[in-house]
């Protein structure tokens, strides 16, 4: 049977489908999102970057209580902590956050259409026995973790950040396979808890996307703080026995087996693209050879009238990416115009400190024969850093040798993630090192070490 016609009709509720259709109901569009699960945000709001976060903030107040009050002359002699209470505050917030979008829906006029969506063809998307008549379908279906053979998740002692993200007591060893940003913000969070954390990471070096200077610096830092590492290493199986897993790791490079133990094994090695079911091979939309939905520059599949955004097509898989996405995709079908530019999406590690980038990487300039100056200034160096305690980290700037302008960002330090923006700005208004640096930055500011690091391009900073 099919059912009243709209405009647009989004498949999944994440930041790139929700934001989608609420920019298309703003814009006039008739606008449905079939959402499969029982709460709207997708990934990010239910078990990504919400909750990871909101485990992070409460894990982070527990470790400083433990080793950063001292240095303040704050005793603490007796600091506990409480799981259930934490994991409470994770799921109202995760609920809080949830429930927002809900009512984002309703006062935007949004239908929440339940259940798994199939496209039946251009124009018709079936949820639950029902046919639904739309001119236009976006594909927002984001993406899942990456499995690895010879390790059998099941979220209980073998767990995906999902199965992390839920864990009722707190290990006293945890291996996490990969050593990406899910691996680490998650280690972290067990590690400040008190669990033993070994990273076993295939490469040579941790954040292998990020600037080698920012992986090397932040595996020095966490190592600092507990956490193991083993690089240029694989897991090659499990034996799960339901109260601790045994793992076989080799070299990445093959031979030299070892057996490790552990309480639970997080597996963090990527997230692939989630298509299952969606009835894409009927419709006959193309795939690229690691099976992302192929689109245009208007996010158009080969399929008139068939879009895709987010987690599910190429491009950094970033809750951002996908809102801005989003929002271009659905002015576009209103008639407007719009463009994202992907060389200045920032990227954040929500680790103590964090790591930031936004840009090229050193590795990346050289790579493409771009000759670049660097300025870099450290937060040892900035009273606002010292007056709190953390001056772990610096700040680096990398710019056109000939032109000045900011090619790329790299900053590990305190709020390393609220100080990038200040550089993607720069970076989206073409600025130049020397406009940064002769930019007036409040003092004292943790702000202040991006100015001087700007001021370090052209081999002038001030405080050091
Ligand atoms: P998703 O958020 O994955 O949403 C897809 C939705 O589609 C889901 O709700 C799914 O149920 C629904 N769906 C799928 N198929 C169907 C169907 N056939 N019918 C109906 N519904 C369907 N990114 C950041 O930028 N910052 C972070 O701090 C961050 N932290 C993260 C932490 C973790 C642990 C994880 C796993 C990811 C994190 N990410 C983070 C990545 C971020 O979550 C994703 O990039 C983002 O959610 C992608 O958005 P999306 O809209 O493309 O897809
Ligand atoms: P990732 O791509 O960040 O890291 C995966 C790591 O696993 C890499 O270092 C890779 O070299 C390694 N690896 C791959 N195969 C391996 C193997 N067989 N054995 C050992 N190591 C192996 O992926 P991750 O951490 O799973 O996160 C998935 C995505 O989710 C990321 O792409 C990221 O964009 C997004 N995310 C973003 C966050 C943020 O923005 N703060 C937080 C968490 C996730």
């Amino acid at each position: 049977m099919s059912q009243s016609s709209y405009d647009l009709i989004v498949i999944g509720s994440g930041p790139g489908g929700y934001v989608a259709a609420i920019r298309a109901a703003q814009l006039g569009l008739k606008t449905a999102v079939v959402e499969k699960n029982p709460t709207l945000g997708g990934t990010c709001l239910n078990v990504g970057c919400i909750p990871s976060k909101a485990l992070l903030t409460s894990s982070e107040k527990y470790a400083d209580a433990l080793h950063g009050f001292a240095a303040h002359g704050v005793r603490a002699p007796s600091v506990s902590f409480d799981l259930a209470a934490m994991m409470g505050h994770k799921d109202k917030v995760v609920k809080d956050n949830t429930a927002g979008i809900e009512y984002l829906f309703k006062k935007n006029k949004i239908d929440w259409i339940k259940g798994k969506g199939v496209i039946a063809g251009a124009g018709k998307v079936d949820v639950a026995g029902q046919t639904y008549a739309t001119k236009n379908i976006l594909i927002a279906t984001g993406s899942e973790s990456t499995p690895l053979p010879g390790i059998a998740v099941d979220e209980k002692r073998i767990v995906t950040s999902t199965g992390a993200l839920v864990l009722s007591e707190v290990p006293k060893t945890m291996v996490v396979i990969g050593g990406g940003v899910i691996g680490l913000e998650l280690g972290s969070v067990w590690q400040r808890l008190g669990a033993q954390v070994t990273v076993v990471e295939f490469l040579d070096r941790i954040l292998p996307t990020m600037d080698g200077e920012i992986s090397k610096t932040m595996q020095k830092i966490l190592a600092k703080q507990g956490m193991q590492f083993k690089l240029g290493s694989k897991v090659t199986s499990s034996v799960n026995n339901g109260k601790d897993v045994s793992l076989t790791v080799e070299a990445a490079s093959g031979g030299n087996a070892e057996k490790m133990q552990a309480d639970i094994v997080l597996l963090a090695i990527g997230r692939r693209p989630f298509t299952e079911g969606l009835g894409l091979d009927k419709v006959g939309v193309k795939l690229d050879e690691r099976k992302r939905i192929v689109t245009d520059h208007k996010f158009q599949t080969n399929i008139p009238g068939i879009y895709a955004i987010g987690d599910v097509i190429a491009g950094p898989m970033l809750a951002h990416k996908a809102e801005d996405e989003g929002v271009v995709c659905a002015e576009m079908m209103a008639g407007q115009s719009g463009h994202i530019n992907y060389d200045a999406i920032p990227g954040v590690v929500y680790t103590w400190p964090e790591a930031a980038s936004v840009g090229k990487s050193e590795e990346e300039l050289k790579k493409d024969g771009i000759a670049y100056k660097a300025g870099k200034f450290p937060f040892s160096a900035n009273g606002r850093a010292r007056a709190m305690g953390d001056t772990e980290g610096f700040a680096k700037i990398l710019a056109d040798a000939k032109t000045d302008r900011i090619l790329g960002a790299h900053i590990v330090g305190p709020d390393a993630g609220t100080m990038i923006a200040e550089l993607a700005l720069a970076m989206e208004f073409g600025a130049s090192s020397e406009d940064v640096a002769r930019t007036c930055h409040a003092h004292p500011t943790l702000n202040e070490v991006v100015k001087e690091a700007a001021l370090a391009v052209e081999g002038r900073p001030i405080h050091v």
